[in-house]
């Protein structure tokens, strides 16, 4: 029985990126019903729902999807599909590994990076819970809670244990934000202590920033509230080649939606520039969880491989080529 995917292409440069992913994964030969799922920017002015009911059928029906960025106007109208997803589906985990690959020319190239992030998908100030007071006073709510803390504590302690990493970071501002961060750190501390074998320290977010461009290789697990997170990802993928390069994966107990962390890059849709490997990547994880390891092994070995090679690189990485030559260059290796 092949298994069903809910494959949503986005817009911007999400249908290039994702039907790449598509392509690496059916080269890997695990058999793949796609089911694809319309989300972009035209379809939700049209509809007028940041969340129309085809995406939440097919996923409903499939459980697992691969998805590419959609775009989100910023400073007014509808508010962030991914945004929507991530609570509708109860998404709470936001997992992204960032690690160097081989041979690729970054200002960090020196230094193995090897770092998972755990950042907690559903609240923070992601709640949308804007008020306008009086004219010109505006209020946003931080909202944390003691069960979106617990769970994305275990969800980043549990994966280290099971992954064999050493080491969990908490990031924080509890310095200034003593009710907020303060509970999140609380409930941190309360599930490192169930995991003695980790070590566990906690670092203050605008430190963290630092520290990790400074001295990147001291980090392992990463755990983080939502925008801290969405920061620092950035950031992190910046120390290894930039957005092109880091997959992400939404986990919930129920459903997976699995994403690059890069955005609908509308500087360059459309140009078959695109580095697809952000996607390919996210694929890989999405073959973890189908229980396809062998497959996600390889097809991460098969984008290692182009990148030893050097030949066929996207220009956003330094190199000459596009998107099909990149994909091609996977499939050939996956092929070998
Ligand atoms: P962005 O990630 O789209 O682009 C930032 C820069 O990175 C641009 O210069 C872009 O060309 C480059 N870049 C990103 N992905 C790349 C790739 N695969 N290959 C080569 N270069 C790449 O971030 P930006 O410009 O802040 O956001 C654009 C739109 O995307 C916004 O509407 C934003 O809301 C949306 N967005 C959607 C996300 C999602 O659907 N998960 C996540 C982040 C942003």
């Amino acid at each position: 029985m092949p298994y069903k995917i809910t494959l949503i292409p986005g817009d911007g440069i999400g249908p290039e990126v994702s039907a790449a992913a598509r392509e690496a994964v059916d080269a890997t030969g695990v058999p793949i019903q796609w089911e694809t799922a319309e989300l972009n920017a035209d379809i939700i002015a049209s509809t007028g729902q940041s969340l129309p009911q085809h995406v939440l059928d097919s996923l409903e029906r499939t459980h697992v999807g691969l998805k590419g960025p959609v775009t989100t106007p910023i400073a007014g109208g509808y508010t962030s599909v991914n945004v929507a997803l991530r609570k509708r589906l109860d998404l709470y985990a936001n997992v992204r590994p960032v690690r160097s690959l081989p041979r690729l020319v970054t200002r960090f190239s020196d230094v193995k990076i090897d770092m998972v992030i755990f950042r907690e998908n559903t609240e923070d100030l992601y709640s949308g819970l804007e008020h306008e007071v009086v004219r010109d006073v505006v209020t946003s709510l931080k909202v944390i809670t003691r069960t979106a803390s617990i769970r994305i504590a275990e969800a980043a302690f549990g994966f280290a244990r099971q992954t064999g990493r050493r080491k969990v970071a908490a990031i924080h501002k509890a310095n200034i934000m003593k009710l907020a961060d303060g509970l999140f750190l609380r409930c941190c501390r309360e599930v490192a202590a169930r995991f003695p074998e980790i070590e566990y320290r906690e670092v203050i977010v605008d430190n963290a920033a630092m520290q990790l461009v400074i001295r990147p290789e001291q980090f392992d697990v990463l755990l983080l509230p939502n925008l801290y997170g969405d920061i620092v990802s950035d950031l992190a993928a910046g120390l290894v080649g930039g957005l092109g390069v880091v997959p992400g994966a939404n986990l919930g107990e129920r459903d997976a939606v699995f994403e690059a962390v890069h955005g609908s890059a509308p500087d360059i849709a459309g140009r078959g520039i695109a580095n697809p490997t952000a996607m390919m990547l996210s694929a890989a994880l999405m073959l973890d969880h189908l229980h396809e390891q062998e497959a996600a092994t390889r097809l991460r070995s098969a984008v290692e491989t182009v990148y030893s090679d050097r030949k066929h690189l996207t220009p956003d990485v330094g190199g000459h080529g596009g998107t099909r030559e990149f994909t091609d260059a996977v499939i050939a290796a996956l092929k070998t």
